[in-house]
Order: C-alpha cells, then structure tokens, then sequence
C-alpha cells in the first residue's frame, strides 16, 4: 500500500464529504478499487483480465413497474472467463462478483477471490458492473446526466440492481443451458449487503453468499451511533497509547491555534498544505478522515494506522508542540508528496454516486459522541434530511433499508430462516462493528479474523499474506465447498 493510494483515498472522501456536506466527514463503504490500483503491489500486469470477455445485457430499466417507460432498457456490462469452467454437463459452479459503488473495470484483477478459486472448483467466473457506474449508465446519458435527473436517477436502488443480477445469471445460465449449476454470490462492503441480501431473496438464483465487510446492521438504531470510530479509536490505541493520547489532545490546539489572528495560515503552514486551508475545520475534517481511512485498511505488510503513530510518537514536541508531531502523522502517511491535506483531485463516480444512495435509502447514521479519541459530532437525522432535501429534493427513508431487507434481530429471524452465507469481517476495519459476528445457524456464519481490514479476505492472494489471513480464506473456501457437495447430493437426489 503505497502512500500515494492512501492520500488519494483520503482526498477522494473528503470530496464526498463537501458534496454531502452534512458532515465533517462520512466514511465511505467503497473497497476503494481503484485507488488500490496505485498500489504497486497491485499494479502487476495481471494475464487473468486477459481470459475475461466483455459482454452487455440488455437490461430492464424498471423491473417493479410496468409503465412505458419501464420498459426501456439499457447495456449493462458483465465479464466471463470460461477458462476454468467445468461445463454444464456436471452442473459445475457459476462465481458471480456483485459489483458495488464503482466501475468494474479492475474488479477481476482485485478481486481475487473468484479467480484464486475458479480451478479448485471448475467454476464459471461472471463479474457484473452495478447500474448507473462504469459503462452501465441507463438511456445513453453520462453519469453526472443520470445522477442530475430527477426522474433517471429515481431508478437507482439497491432494489433494482439486485434484479438486474438476478436477470444476467438467468440469462448466462440459460445460454449455457446452466439451469442446475450452483450459484455463489460475492461481494465486499456495499456489494456484500448486496449479497448477502440477495441469497435472502433470490435463493432459487444463488445456492449461497459470501458478504465480505458488509455492514448490515448499520441501520436505523440497530447498533449505536458511534460504533466505526469507537474501533478506529481502538486501532490507535492498540498501535500506540502515546499516539492515541496525542491526537486525542491535538483538536483543541488546532481549534485554539485556528483562532489567532494569522492561525489558519500558520496551520498551513505547519502542514505543508496544497491550498491555504480556509479554516481549522478543514484540516480537522482532513485528519479524521485520514485516521478512518487508516484504520478501515489497516492491513499488512505495511499498516497504514502504525506508520501513522510512527510519525506521530517519532518526533519530538519542539517549538511547534503537538501540531509537529501531529503533522509528521500525515507525513509518515503520505511520504514523498510535495504538499498535504488538500491536493487536487478527480472526482469519482463514486464519490457522486454513493451520496445518492445514502440520501435515498442507505441512510447510515455514523456520528461520535463517546468513546473516541475525536471530539464529538453527533449525527442528527434531521440536518441529514433537510441536506438531502436540498441536494436531491427527496426525503431519506432511513427505515426503509431494515422494512425491505431486515436486520433488527437478525439472530432471531435468520437462526429458522436462510441459509448459506457467509459473513466475513476483519476487526480492524470500524465497518466490522456493524457486520455479523456470530454464527447464527449452521450455514449463516460468521468468518472474521481479529487483525483483518475492510475486504481484505475477498482480495487477490499475495505471497506476503500472513497465516491468519489464508485460514480466513481457506475457512470461507470450506464451507462453500460444503453448500455446493450438499446442493449435488440433493441435485441427484431429486434426479431419481
Ligand atoms: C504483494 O507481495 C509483494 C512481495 O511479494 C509486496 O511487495 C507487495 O506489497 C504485496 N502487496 C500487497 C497488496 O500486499
Ligand atoms: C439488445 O438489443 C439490441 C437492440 O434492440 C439488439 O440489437 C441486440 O441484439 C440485443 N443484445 C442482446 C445481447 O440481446
Ligand atoms: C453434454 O451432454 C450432452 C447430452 O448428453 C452431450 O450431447 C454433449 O456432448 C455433452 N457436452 C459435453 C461438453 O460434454
Ligand atoms: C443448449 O441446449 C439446446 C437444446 O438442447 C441446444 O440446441 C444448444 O446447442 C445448447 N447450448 C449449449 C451452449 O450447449
Ligand atoms: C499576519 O497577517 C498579516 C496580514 O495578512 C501580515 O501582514 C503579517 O505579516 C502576518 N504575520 C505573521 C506573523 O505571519
Ligand atoms: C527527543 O529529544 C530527546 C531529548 O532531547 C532525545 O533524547 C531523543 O532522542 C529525541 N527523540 C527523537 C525521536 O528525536
Ligand atoms: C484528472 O484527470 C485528468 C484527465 O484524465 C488527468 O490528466 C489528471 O492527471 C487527473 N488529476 C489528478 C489529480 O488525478
Ligand atoms: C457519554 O457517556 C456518559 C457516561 O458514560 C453518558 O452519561 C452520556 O450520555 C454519553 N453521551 C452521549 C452523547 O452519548
Ligand atoms: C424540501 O425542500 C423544499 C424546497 O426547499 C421545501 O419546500 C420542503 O418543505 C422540504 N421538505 C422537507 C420535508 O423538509
Ligand atoms: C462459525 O462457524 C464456522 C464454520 O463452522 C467457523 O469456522 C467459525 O469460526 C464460526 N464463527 C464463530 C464466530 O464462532
């Protein structure tokens, strides 16, 4: 993970947070595939893209109306690699990543599991691009078109996407005159909700779920408010008790520093920053994201949360106090840059994309009251409404999420209902305390390691992945090759 990923990272959400606006900063779900890709460690030319055909699907632009205009469609692109797969003839099994909040152009280079995996099982690869991102943008608009018009945008929900995956694997089994082979859907963060939701409701399309990072729970009042950065508290204090103390005391004298007559440019700076900052909030919305950032990914070889306190702990409080050592933080962070806290940037679909989805029905209410190093910014449901109103002229629904899906009691209701899906998490990651920990049934599981990130199960091996990480996969490999012997015997079974 090289620091040049990690500042784009960082960058990249506090656009989001400018355009949702109605907080210092939202963390975002995405796997951040893209920005991976800066990473050298995943920039290896990768010969599996070679093996995966394009194709487009005409899709349904409405799959719940039946108005004219419901009948439009539009080209929804998904990829095949058929290399590996075992035939029709054996009912081998079909893999289908679920895309999520992002163009699906690297998803089979950085999202390993399918690929690792596709010859122990014979399987049938089939990644599929979420409508409205990448080149699956509906009536040949753009995406800043789509995301514009109130009545085209009205067709972006979860809701329908998981009917367009459910129309594209029927569609690709039935080419393949497939109709017996086992399907398992993957997905990670956003796209694990999607998979785990989607083996709920569509359990005659996948024979099963793997929902790596997904945060279920997440809604409404399930889990309280301030339970992410609760654990990206926890990640500071676990790499370092002085570092943690450090940024804990480092608000105030940002705030104090920010309110002298030239404050704000001696902050500048005292960061290097890109721009002059307008104000402290500004750096102060930077560093909280910069350290939810660090703690989602916090994973090996380099974890991002120690290089950070290594900065932090590494240098003595000279003249400057504890913004110097606050600012070799960002500096051991993001090494090399020629300035901090506010470079240009891109925008991403992504970054447009997802406040969207939050302000219609993925309403997550993240704020900080207690347990955190940070100072408290509580989330008020009602400022989030009136922004979204003024935004996108509609109302949140933040129940509707937990009405459609469920999620309240969830041991209760999935212990006699569901089947086959496996929770995955790592405990570093803060998304981890709104995702399923224990083992509900005996094939609704939870697979989570103690040092593991966001996603980090579902990404392609490497040769430095520690033990822990490849029990983790081998686990979730196990179980699946459990669900798909079971489904064979009940196949010929049902054949006599
Ligand atoms: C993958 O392994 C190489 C060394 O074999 C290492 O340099 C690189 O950082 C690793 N990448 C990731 C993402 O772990
Ligand atoms: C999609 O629709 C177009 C126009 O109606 C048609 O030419 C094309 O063959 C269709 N593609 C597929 C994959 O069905
Ligand atoms: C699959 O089975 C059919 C009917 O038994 C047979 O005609 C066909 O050759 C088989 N295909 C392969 C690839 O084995
Ligand atoms: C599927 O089955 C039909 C009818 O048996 C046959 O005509 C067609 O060639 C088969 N397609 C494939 C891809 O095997
Ligand atoms: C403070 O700002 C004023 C006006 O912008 C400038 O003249 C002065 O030199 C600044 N002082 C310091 C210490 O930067
Ligand atoms: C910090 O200062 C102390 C006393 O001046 C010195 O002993 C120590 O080596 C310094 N540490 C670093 C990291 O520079
Ligand atoms: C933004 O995109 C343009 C065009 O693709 C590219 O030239 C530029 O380097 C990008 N800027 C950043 C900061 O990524
Ligand atoms: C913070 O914790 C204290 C005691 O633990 C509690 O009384 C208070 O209500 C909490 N504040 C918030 C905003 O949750
Ligand atoms: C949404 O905004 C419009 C226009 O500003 C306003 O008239 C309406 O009352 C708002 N709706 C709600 C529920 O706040
Ligand atoms: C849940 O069950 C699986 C499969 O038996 C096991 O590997 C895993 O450790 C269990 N998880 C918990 C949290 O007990």
């Amino acid at each position: 993970m090289t620091l040049s990923w990690l500042s784009l990272i960082v960058s990249f959400i506090l656009f989001t947070t400018s355009i949702s606006g109605h907080q210092l900063y939202t963390p975002t779900l995405s796997l951040h595939r893209e920005d991976i890709l800066r990473d050298p460690g995943w920039a290896i030319s990768d010969p599996i893209t070679n093996d995966f055909q394009t194709f487009f699907f005409n899709q349904t632009l409405d799959h719940f109306n039946y108005r004219p205009e419901s009948y439009t469609t539009f080209k929804q692109r998904y990829f095949i690699n058929s290399n590996y797969w075992g035939g029709a003839n054996s009912s081998a099994p079909i893999f289908v990543y679920l895309g999520a909040e992002s163009p699906l152009d690297r998803a089979p280079t950085v999202i390993g599991f399918l690929t690792d995996n596709a010859a122990q099982f014979k399987a049938l690869l089939v990644y599929i691009e979420h409508r409205y991102y990448g080149e699956s943008i509906p009536l040949g608009m753009s995406f800043e078109e789509a995301l514009k018009d109130a009545n085209v945008r009205g067709y972006f929900s979860s809701a329908q996407a998981l009917a367009d995956y459910a129309a594209i694997i029927m569609s690709v089994k039935e080419e393949r005159n497939a109709s017996k082979s086992p399907v398992i859907v993957v997905g990670g963060s956003y796209g694990g909700m999607l998979a785990s939701w989607f083996r709920l409701k569509y359990p005659h399309v996948a024979l099963g779920a793997l929902a790596s990072s997904s945060p279920i729970l997440y809604f409404v009042n399930i889990i309280p408010q301030d339970a992410y950065f609760s654990v990206v508290t926890n990640d500071f204090k676990e790499a370092s008790e002085t570092c943690y103390q450090t940024i804990a005391d480092s608000w105030s004298e940002i705030d104090r520093v920010a309110q002298e007559p030239n404050g704000t440019s001696y902050l500048s700076k005292t960061f290097q920053t890109c721009r002059p900052l307008g104000d402290g909030d500004q750096l102060k919305g930077y560093l909280k994201s910069m350290y939810a950032v660090a703690a989602q990914y916090n994973r090996p070889p380099t974890y991002p949360v120690t290089m950070i306190c290594n900065g932090i702990d590494g240098t003595n409080a000279t003249e400057n106090g504890i913004l110097s050592k606050i600012a070799a933080g960002v500096v051991a962070y993001n090494g090399g840059a020629t300035c901090y806290v506010n470079p240009p940037v891109n925008v991403s679909q992504t970054a447009l994309g997802w406040p969207w989805q939050t302000c219609s029905e993925m309403v997550i209410p993240i704020g900080i009251t207690n347990n955190s190093m940070f100072q408290s910014d509580p989330f008020i449901l009602n400022r989030f409404l009136d922004e979204c109103n003024s935004s996108y002229g509609v109302e949140p629904r933040p129940h509707w999420i937990t009405t459609y899906y469920g999620g309240h009691d969830i041991e209760l209701i999935l212990r006699r209902f569901g089947s086959n899906i496996i929770f995955s998490n790592g405990l570093q990651d803060p998304w981890s305390s709104a995702g399923v920990l224990k083992n509900i049934s005996d094939s609704v599981v939870a697979v989570y390691t103690k040092k593991g990130s966001h996603c980090l199960d579902i990404l392609t091996q490497n040769q430095t992945d520690p033990d822990w990480l490849i029990k983790q996969r081998k686990t979730e490999v196990e179980i699946i090759e459990g669900w798909i012997s079971q489904y064979y015997y009940d196949l010929h079974a049902f054949k006599q």
